[in-house]
């Protein structure tokens, strides 16, 4: 790691995040407790995003995440701000985090694989224009490594006078456990330009920041494209090891092994270790699959297709796994859901979040209309029009059978009440204490239920009747 000797750092009185999403908004919030001396802005030009971070029920924020709503109701209008004045809020700010979405592109060249960096650079276009005074930038969304070189070029063609740094900062803040993630993280990681005073000091002035609260060993500081690769690394080895164990899975579902007993075995030794050894149906989230997807295509565009192969395969697993779920109970059901009802119980893509990105339920559901089958969804905190918002973007299926076919209901109970068979997609704390007898007896007989999380206990459920399929038994 690389040592910082120039200590010429910049007192910091105001920070501006551009972007207001599942990055932006818990990661300032968490700044600004931390930090009670400086103002955090916090801006986006989603209206009707940053009008519901400024609901005055913090309950009603757009983004659900255990401890959040408690931090907001803290900080905010004490030097928390969330505002849709982007221009203001760089104009003032020493620091700019850069926090906007950069997801898979869907067009030209890359379509399908490379990272959209359209976001990126309109940002780094509107700080050129509005920034007075000099002006520490930093890359928090996950962006391909040497991003920030272009980010430079943009910026340092102004004109204007401006001196600006570019720091790379990601965020490994997990869903579902986000605030814990950045009270206690693992590391935080800081790339600059460690060859030049002015990045020298740039990066200790971050640095300062997060020393609020994390201990000076836990921040590491390295090379600007070392941090960016950093991260795609850190997502590829974590959606790697989810892979590693789906694949396992379905052999142990053809040999009599139990998939979460060859993961303790395993996880025992100490050079495999324990954590990240579910087997399920399939990673979600925003960011494993676009990130791999621009790993390979970064892989390919540096001539190392074999590279590129190697970690294509994690995708192609995880495809399959979906794939293998649903066909799974299409072929259990007698090969026929025309007209079945199936319970799919948790829509969000990992407990503890609302998120829904890339949820394994939406693959799994639009399979499920394809063979005609009636979906009931319910999800704890996942609103409704994002469910039909969800199976409308996949564009299978016109928005009329969607709504004709997906009804989503209040409880868990009621989506069970006389279904064919129950889905459960998300592991959801709740769903391991319902009331499986009564469940059972509203239901069409036999009843089936296919386990993606394995949360349920086979035996028990077995015993009240059920017909058990358990991914990985
Ligand atoms: N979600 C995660 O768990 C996670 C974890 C680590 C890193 N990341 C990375 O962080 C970045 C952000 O992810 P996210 O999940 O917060 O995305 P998000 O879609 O939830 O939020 C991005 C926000 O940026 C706003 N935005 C886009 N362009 C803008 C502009 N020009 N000006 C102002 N606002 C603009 C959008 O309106 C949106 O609200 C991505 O690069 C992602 O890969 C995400």
């Amino acid at each position: 790691m690389i040592s910082l000797t120039n200590t010429m750092t910049k007192t910091i009185k105001n920070i501006c995040c551009i972007g207001a999403g599942y990055v932006g908004g818990p990661t300032m919030a968490v700044i600004a407790q931390k930090c009670p001396e400086i103002k955090v802005h916090v801006v986006d030009i989603n209206e009707s995003r940053v009008a519901a971070w400024n609901d005055p029920n913090v309950e009603h924020i757009p983004i659900y995440e255990p401890g959040l709503s408690e931090i907001v109701a803290e900080t905010r209008d004490r030097n928390l701000f969330f505002s849709t004045k982007v221009d203001e809020a760089i104009d003032q700010a020493d620091i700019i985090f850069i926090s906007v979405n950069t997801p898979t592109k869907t067009y030209g060249i890359g379509k399908g694989m490379a990272a959209d960096l359209k976001f990126i650079e309109l940002c780094a276009r509107q700080i050129a224009r509005v920034a007075k005074t000099d002006k520490i930038i930093v890359e928090k969304s996950t962006l391909p490594v040497r991003t920030a070189e272009a980010l430079k070029d943009i910026l340092h063609n102004t004109g204007n006078g401006v001196n600006f740094q570019i720091l790379s900062n990601p965020e490994f803040l997990a869903e579902g456990t986000a605030i814990d993630d950045l009270l206690d993280p693992d590391r935080i990681l800081i790339g600059g330009d460690t060859h030049t005073a002015e990045g020298q000091a740039a990066m200790q002035t971050l640095v300062d920041v997060y020393a609020h609260w994390v201990p000076k060993a836990q921040i590491l500081t390295t090379n600007v494209w070392s941090s960016e690769l950093s991260k795609l690394t850190a997502n590829a080895f974590l959606a790697q090891r989810i892979s590693s164990i789906n694949a396992m899975s379905e052999i142990c579902e053809k040999t009599g092994a139990n998939v979460d007993e060859v993961a303790r075995a395993i996880g025992m030794d100490s050079r495999i270790g324990s954590k990240f050894l579910k087997s399920s149906v399939g990673f979600g989230g925003s960011c494993f699959q676009k990130d791999i997807l621009n790993l390979v295509y970064i892989s390919k565009s540096l001539g190392l297709q074999e590279v590129a192969d190697y970690w294509e395969q994690v995708i192609i697993l995880n495809d399959h796994q979906k794939l293998r779920f649903a066909k799974n109970i299409v072929k259990t059901l007698y090969n026929t859901v025309s007209g079945k009802q199936i319970a799919m119980l948790g829509w969000a893509f990992k407990k503890d979040t609302n998120d829904t990105r890339e949820s394994a339920a939406i693959y799994v559901s639009d399979y499920l209309l394809s063979e005609q089958a009636d979906v009931i969804v319910y999800d704890p905190k996942v609103k409704t029009e994002q469910i039909y918002a969800d199976l409308e973007y996949l564009g299978h299926h016109d928005s009329e059978t969607i709504r004709q076919r997906v009804k989503v209901v209040k409880t868990a109970k009621e989506a069970c009440q006389n279904a064919h068979a129950i889905a459960v997609m998300t592991e959801w704390d709740e769903f391991k204490s319902l009331d499986w007898k009564s469940i059972y007896d509203d239901m069409y007989k036999p009843a089936f239920v296919f386990d993606g999380r394995r949360i349920l206990d086979q035996t028990s459920m077995e015993a009240l009747g059920f017909n058990v399929n358990i991914i990985g038994n």
